[in-house]
């Protein structure tokens, strides 16, 4: 009864369509294990696959699309850690819809429905898609024919599609890694459900916390923030499929754990990744209790002196060799400019080792209205218009990355 159930569930969810990319060195893996892998910089979207997606092949060098499959499993982290040499470790594996069918002139098809490597095929789209793969004499793609029994299969999938058409036909579109140090994101969440409440004060942008957790940890690792205000952190790492512990001194939801964090209860050298986004001083009120760091000015010592404790705890719990990204704002305050970034650094660097700073474009700020604009031109003094973003390595032991060999193989380039 319960697998019955579990099979209509199944049957119910949303199909989406992906695409894995192979190469004349990959293709005959792929295809004899019924496994296909990518690596990281696609690793976002294969752990959104889930069991039931269609899911086709691509090989980059013979420009010939393979079809169709369905995923047997969800997409995955090392499922089959040895294989393609351990290049190619975000995997999924996949059955035979039917017979194998190869169409010619895959570049050109790609190109032509517009498919873009990070968004998944969804609703009417993959439906014309799957007109690629059943017989229509209009067609020249083919090599072979397709059989009969491939034909209805594909057509079943397509009736399923169909019935959820106009339900929920929306693109989630995955985004892609940052590659520079300017980050600016218009939106303070991503994807299709909400990351933090955009309603709290100085929510950080899901994408920081996003672009952290695929540069610097693997599915599983375990990611804490000690200062986890309405949640981003935990938000996203349920969605990106990371461990998370988060703390806050008044915790605005039951996930979050009521911790002080200069005190954090967690064992020595046992995070994978640790984020921060800390009090920029006392400009905005959080809550009511005595111990929030949000109720001392930045422009006293004693502001950096209890950021230092968090900062010494943070380096305790961080496995070594492993990253903290620390998100900080200056103030200018009646008249007053306080560097609060380049105070936090200082302090950081007693413990950590820098790996980048990173510009992390304000936006949606209230001083960012009205009258404000003009004031700042009138009286002489900016808005602030962005926020430092440190990443920060724990030390690995006995050894300076400085002394590390520095050979980089692009191909393949390691976090290290
Ligand atoms: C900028 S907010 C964090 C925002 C959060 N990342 C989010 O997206 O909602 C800073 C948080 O630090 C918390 N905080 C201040 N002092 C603290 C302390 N001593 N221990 C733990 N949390 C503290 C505040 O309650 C506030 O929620």
């Amino acid at each position: 009864m319960e697998k019955r159930l579990q099979e209509s569930l199944q049957e119910e969810q949303l199909i989406r369509g992906f695409i894995f990319a192979c190469t004349r060195e990959t293709e005959t893996e792929c295809l004899n294990s019924l496994l296909f892998g990518t690596d990281r910089v696609y690793g976002p979207v294969v752990i959104r696959i889930r069991k039931g997606d269609l899911i086709f092949l691509n090989n980059v060098d013979t420009d010939v699309l393979y079809g169709v499959f369905k995923a047997v499993s969800d997409g995955g982290f090392k499922i089959l850690p040895d294989a393609f040499g351990g290049r190619y470790p975000y995997q999924v594996r996949v059955r035979n819809l039917g017979q194998l069918i190869k169409i010619n002139n895959a570049k050109e098809i790609l190109k032509r429905f517009e498919l873009k490597r990070n968004t998944p095929l969804f609703g009417k789209k993959l439906l014309r898609f799957l007109d690629l793969f059943v017989p229509q004499p209009t067609l020249i793609h083919y090599e072979d024919s397709v059989d009969d029994e491939t034909a209805t299969l594909i057509m079943q999938e397509k009736e399923k599609i169909r019935r959820r058409v106009d339900e929920r036909d929306i693109e989630d579109e995955i985004p892609l890694i940052e590659a520079t140090t300017f980050w600016d994101f218009q939106r303070q969440s991503y994807g299709l459900t909400p990351k933090g409440d955009n309603k709290y004060p100085g929510v950080t942008p899901a994408l920081i916390i996003y672009n952290l957790v695929w540069r610097y940890t693997d599915p599983g690792d375990l990611v804490v923030d000690p200062m986890a205000g309405s949640g981003t952190t935990l938000d996203v790492c349920r969605e990106e499929k990371r461990r998370s512990i988060c703390f806050d001194i008044a915790p605005s939801r039951p996930d979050i754990i009521k911790n002080d964090s200069r005190n954090i209860p967690l064992e020595d050298n046992s995070v994978d990744m640790v984020f921060v986004d800390s009090p920029y001083g006392d400009n905005v009120k959080y809550n009511d209790d005595p111990n929030c760091i949000g109720k001392i000015s930045s422009e006293s010592e004693k502001f950096y002196d209890e950021l230092e404790k968090v900062m010494k705890e943070c380096y305790r719990i961080l496995k070594p060799g492993k990253v903290i990204g620390w998100l900080i704002g200056d103030q200018w305050v009646k008249g007053r400019f306080t560097p609060v970034g380049f105070k936090v650094f200082q302090r950081l660097l007693k413990y950590f080792e820098p790996v980048d700073v990173i510009c992390v474009a304000r936006r949606g700020q209230a001083s960012h209205r009205g009258p404000w604009f003009s004031r700042a031109r009138r009286y002489n003094f900016y808005l602030r218009g962005f926020k430092y973003l440190f990443i920060m390595r724990k030390p690995e032991n006995n050894s300076k990355n400085s002394e590390k060999p520095r050979k980089i193989k692009w191909t393949f380039y390691p976090r290290g």
